[in-house]
């Protein structure tokens, strides 16, 4: 049996699809079973626990074999917290593989906000005595378009402190599908691959993209981290003015432009381009 977490999520369900597809006994794992019903494909098995509840982990991992963990959300002590008390309840309950979504940039110099979340996930997982593989992914297309893309569309100026860095953006569909692959054959995916789109980016490209696909004016203009943090602080909750320019600065600083060939090799076909998954997700807002 595999337990697939955050399975209500965008990741998640398709990845428990797509399990299920491949003819795997699959449970998801969920925090209100009947908001989560209507989600998921029939005969799925369901499991109620809270990433904060450690009883809860305990009794959704008994009896399970293998567990996806989709990597939390929020602020980066709770991120951190609740990878934590997945990670120890999977080493108690010896599990024999778990697969983690992780990101690329998780080096120890970095200025991202959630690094250190993820290094802190990934160094539990190498020492919680279950096999594991971290799938670090790089920045989701559906991130740019929803958190970027579309709030600037308006103004049409995407102003970022990013500089002229480049991104190998990645679909979240392509994110899952990879995801889905590792999860159906851990005994030959090795302990970590990285999952990123098939060319890097620079924001520029990106506006142009974007105007292209909804056929209005969009154009990248870097910025300070001062205008950045004016402008986000006064439009966003804690901790995402931090989290997205220490983001932007990662991604000046070329954290971000590493191209992967992960993806290919476990799925057998090329990620989508940015155009593609613009094409296929955009047409609504014009
Ligand atoms: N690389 C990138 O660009 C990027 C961007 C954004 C996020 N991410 C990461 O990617 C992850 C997956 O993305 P997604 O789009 O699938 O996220 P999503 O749609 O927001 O799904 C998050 C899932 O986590 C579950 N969850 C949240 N808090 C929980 C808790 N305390 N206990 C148990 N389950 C909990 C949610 O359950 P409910 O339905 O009950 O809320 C939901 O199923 C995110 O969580 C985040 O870590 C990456």
């Amino acid at each position: 049996m595999i337990l697939v977490t955050g399975a209500t999520g965008h990741i998640g369900r398709a990845v428990v699809s797509d399990l299920a597809l491949r003819g795997r006994e699959v449970v998801a794992m969920v925090r209100d079973s009947r908001a989560a019903a209507g989600l998921m494909p029939p005969g799925i098995a369901l499991r109620v626990a809270d990433y904060e509840d450690v009883s809860s982990l305990g009794r959704a991992l008994a009896g399970i074999d293998e567990m996806v963990l989709i990597s939390s959300d929020g602020d980066a002590k709770t991120v951190m917290r609740h990878h934590a008390n997945v990670i120890e309840t999977a080493g108690a309950a010896r599990l024999r593989h778990i697969t983690f979504t992780s990101i690329v940039d998780t080096d120890a110099s970095s200025p991202f906000y959630f690094a250190p979340v993820y290094r802190d996930a990934e160094q539990r997982l190498a020492a919680c005595g279950v096999p594991s593989t971290i799938v670090r992914c790089g920045l989701y297309c559906d991130f740019i378009l929803d958190h970027w893309l579309q709030p600037s569309h308006a103004s049409g100026e995407l102003v970022l402190p990013a500089g002229q860095g480049q991104i190998a953006l990645v679909s979240r569909d392509d994110v899952a599908a990879a995801v889905t692959a590792v999860a159906a054959r851990p005994d030959v995916s090795g302990d970590l691959c990285t999952i990123t789109g098939r060319q890097a980016s620079s924001f520029g490209d990106i506006a142009a993209a974007y105007a292209e696909a909804v056929g209005g004016p969009m154009h990248y203009r870097p910025c300070s981290i001062t205008e950045y943090m004016q402008w986000a602080s006064a439009r966003l909750d804690d901790p995402w003015p931090q989290a997205f320019a220490s983001l932007c600065t990662s991604i000046a600083e070329g954290r971000y432009n590493q191209v992967s060939g992960d993806f290919t090799a476990l799925t057998g076909r090329e990620p989508e381009s940015f155009r593609d998954f613009l094409g296929r997700t955009t047409s609504a807002i014009a």
